[in-house]
């Protein structure tokens, strides 16, 4: 029997919700599990993933802990489009296919509230699990080794441009950046953004999307470790049918939030940025349900 799983790449944080929000974006990693009595092997990633430290093995040897599948080698076939460390959820393609993998093999993939759970305990927050399982838009909340996740019903068709550098950036030197603590201030415009950007997705108040989701806790000190990321903010912001930017994940990846109905879009904002997205790739996206 061989299992297929198709994880779609998600963007989280989306501005204010550091850790909590997070969308399903329709851009796929797909993985392929066959069990097997010759051990493990690994294909379709680059040659230093091909091993047994790989991610999606690693998430597939836990989950199968977690559900009993006995097993003594495993297949696993990779391929997909989201690109590596780029602020657009890679490593959750990987845990939650891993996890999902195994569970196949015990009819156990509708138990999605324990995939969810081990994802996140993998991953250390749920902000791109949680859409990669779910789909959508979801807000997440941990609570010891609880999740609880709820999917934000979103009014418009909105399309994601998806401004991808050519170089890397890992969420574990994007986090090291991050200060410890907090101004009172900048946690209440955080609390006040995440909740406009909320009520606006689920309104259809494109209004509020701009201040909704601009963000104090993660982007400022992330900004510095992006080349140009102010100055592109600064272009996105003064385009008035660009509803909203941020850092996607922990970046480099940048998003801009326009209207389906604004076709043009990617153009205008390519011709806007112009050199400050030299060798950057453009594609639009859209919400993954
Ligand atoms: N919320 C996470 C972060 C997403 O921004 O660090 C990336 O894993």
């Amino acid at each position: 029997m061989k299992v297929k799983v198709k994880v779609p790449a998600t963007s989280a944080n989306l501005g204010p919700g550091f850790d909590v929000a997070g969308l399903a974006l329709t851009l796929y990693n797909t993985f392929t599990f066959e069990l097997s009595n010759q051990g493990i092997n690994i294909t379709g990633c680059p040659k230093q993933f091909c091993n047994e430290e790989n991610m999606t093995y690693q998430a597939f040897k836990r989950a199968a802990k977690v559900c009993g599948l006995d097993y003594h080698g495993v297949n696993i076939e990779c391929s997909g489009d989201v690109p590596y460390t780029r602020g657009l959820g890679s490593s959750s393609t990987c845990i939650v296919a891993g996890i999902v993998g195994a569970f196949a093999f015990k009819d156990k993939v509708e138990d999605r509230q324990a995939i969810l759970e081990l994802a996140t305990a993998i991953e250390g927050h749920p902000d791109n699990v949680a859409p990669a399982i779910f789909g959508g838009l979801t807000v997440s909340v941990m609570e010891e080794d609880k999740v609880l996740t709820l999917n934000i019903p979103v009014k418009h068709d909105y399309r994601f441009v998806t401004l991808i550098p050519p170089f890397t950036l890992s969420t574990e030197q994007s986090r090291s950046v991050l200060p410890q603590v907090l101004p009172r201030s900048d946690a209440i415009k955080n609390v006040s953004h995440l909740a406009l950007m909320v009520a606006s997705l689920i309104n259809g108040y494109d209004e509020g999307l701009k201040l909704g989701f601009k963000d104090r806790l993660h982007q400022p000190y992330r900004g510095d470790l992006i080349s140009g990321f102010n100055e592109i903010m600064a272009v996105l912001e003064k385009d008035e049918k660009v509803l909203g930017a941020y850092l996607s994940g922990a970046g480099p990846t940048i998003m801009a939030v326009i209207r389906g109905e604004d076709k043009m879009g990617v153009v205008r904002i390519k011709e806007e940025l112009g050199d400050l997205i030299k060798d950057w790739q453009v594609t639009k996206l859209e919400l993954d349900n």
